[in-house]
């Protein structure tokens, strides 16, 4: 174990990490230009907190090799602090950001610190508040091979389900990129179980009936986190009003999921269904005047119907954002075990749900994400309640962007009959782009006229 860590940023996540370094006998050093802040924060540890407002003392009182880890918010800031630490630290240190930084600036940060012979790591957490205090689920990206001491810290204070959920993979934004991939799916996961929610809602079922329905997942819906407190959100009342009937429906974020598109179309992997998540987050603000009352739902959907469309569309976006994470591993010769991350993601993580281990069985020693006949085989078994619930949302207008988005993805990469062939031959017939035949391996041009 580390006897000590510095830390800079003192936000909600880096408070709580700190907490939970210091339950396991860390010491904490921190920088912060407040030193009320530093003094506030001080009474909630038990064990030793030392506040710094000057960074080249903060440093300086670090033993050797230094270890520093970051909190602060991702890109600039982060930026910024490490230039300024990089001036300050001897060869040999170490700087960790724990922060949700794009994977690109954290390769980049990784190489600029090498060139000082300063060590760096990416690390991407995740389970929020709670997670930070009492076990998040850690992304490691590292070139190098960690040391056992930081190795023990990082296990001890990182969740624990039936496997430790620290992940440890190659490349300086490698952890980032999982963890920039679990928030791509945590939107998807987010957005299905929301459009579940409005589905019921014009159902005309009460709250009452809605949270019940999500309590009930547990089984099929593999004791999924996001469930689970959507239950509770919908129980959750102020006075003799419920709290979620009083929030405004317009969704923030703050770009991880938009970084996971915009890689996704850089490494040519289509994952639309945690798309059109962050598209429906995007439309929630921009909505137009227009409003067109709507009738309620006027036919039944049976639960079973709505679980397993629910579990359909989760276990479509995990597949796609697996298949993103296979693709960068591919392209970057990083030899990411698809299992690891399915062992990292298991617990701690917003997106923590049995599902994960059922898809580890399905993987097994493989890890290729187009050979996964098993799990496609029990979505044509749920395919069928997908589709009719689509059916009635369709023709009562409720809108279901990620449902939907679901659907069509497993339809088009599992349909025999893919349209593409019209796409090449209309290529080629304006532009002469060639096509390829199926007996052929030559690409040709066709005489159209
Ligand atoms: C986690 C979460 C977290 C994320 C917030 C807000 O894994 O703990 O993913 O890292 O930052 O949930 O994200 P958005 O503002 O983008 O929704």
């Amino acid at each position: 174990m580390l006897n000590e860590i510095g830390l800079v940023g003192l936000g909600v996540m880096g408070k709580n990490i700190a907490l939970n370094l210091s339950d396991k006998g860390v010491t904490i050093k921190s920088f912060n230009d407040s030193m009320k802040k530093l003094d506030d924060i001080k009474k909630e540890f038990s064990n030793e907190f030392i506040g710094y407002t000057n960074l080249e003392e903060f440093v300086e009182s670090l033993e050797t090799p230094k270890t520093i880890l970051l909190m602060v918010p991702s890109g600039k800031a982060t930026k910024e602090v490490i230039e300024k630490l990089a001036d300050l630290l001897e060869e040999g240190s170490m700087i960790i950001d724990g922060g949700n930084s794009f994977y690109v600036d954290s390769i980049d940060n990784g190489k600029y610190l090498s060139e000082k012979s300063i060590h760096f790591i990416g690390m991407g957490v995740s389970g929020g508040e709670d997670g930070a205090r009492n076990g998040p689920a850690l992304m490691v990206g590292s070139d190098l091979s960690l040391e056992t001491s930081l190795l023990d810290t990082l296990k001890n204070i990182a969740a624990k389900s039936e496997v430790e959920c620290l992940g440890v993979y190659q490349g300086p934004g490698t952890g980032h990129f999982i963890k920039m991939v679990h928030n791509g799916i945590e939107y998807a996961e987010m957005q299905t179980i929301a459009e579940i929610y409005l589905i019921l809602k014009n159902l005309n079922k009460t709250n009452e009936d809605m949270s019940n329905f999500f309590s009930s997942q547990t089984e099929k819906n593999k004791s999924s986190y996001l469930i689970e407190i959507t239950s509770e959100i919908l129980q959750k009342k102020d006075g003799d009003k419920f709290i979620i009937d009083q929030i405004k429906p317009v969704a923030q974020n703050k770009g991880t999921g938009r970084l996971t598109i915009q890689t996704s179309l850089a490494l040519n992997v289509s994952i639309p269904s945690i798309a059109a998540s962050y598209d429906a987050r995007v439309q929630s603000s921009n909505q137009y005047t227009t409003k067109i009352n709507q009738e309620l739902i006027g036919e039944d959907i049976s639960t079973k119907e709505l679980s397993d469309a629910l579990y359909f569309s989760r276990v479509c976006s995990m597949i796609q954002g697996l298949e993103l994470i296979s693709k960068f591993s591919i392209d970057e010769n990083h030899k990411i075990s698809i299992l690891d991350v399915l062992d990292n993601w298991r617990g701690g993580c917003i997106i923590r749900s049995n599902l994960l281990s059922e898809l580890k069985k399905e993987f097994g020693e493989n890890n290729d994400v187009f050979n996964l006949n098993n799990i496609f085989s029990t979505l044509s078994k749920n395919r069928a309640s997908i589709s009719k619930v689509l059916q009635i949302t369709t023709k009562y207008n409720i809108p279901t962007p990620v449902l939907s988005a679901s659907l069509n993805w497993f339809n088009n990469v599992t349909s025999v009959d893919n349209p593409s062939n019209m796409i090449q031959a209309q290529r080629d017939f304006f532009g002469r782009h060639k096509v390829q035949l199926i007996d052929s391996s030559n690409d040709i041009n066709i005489d159209w006229d």
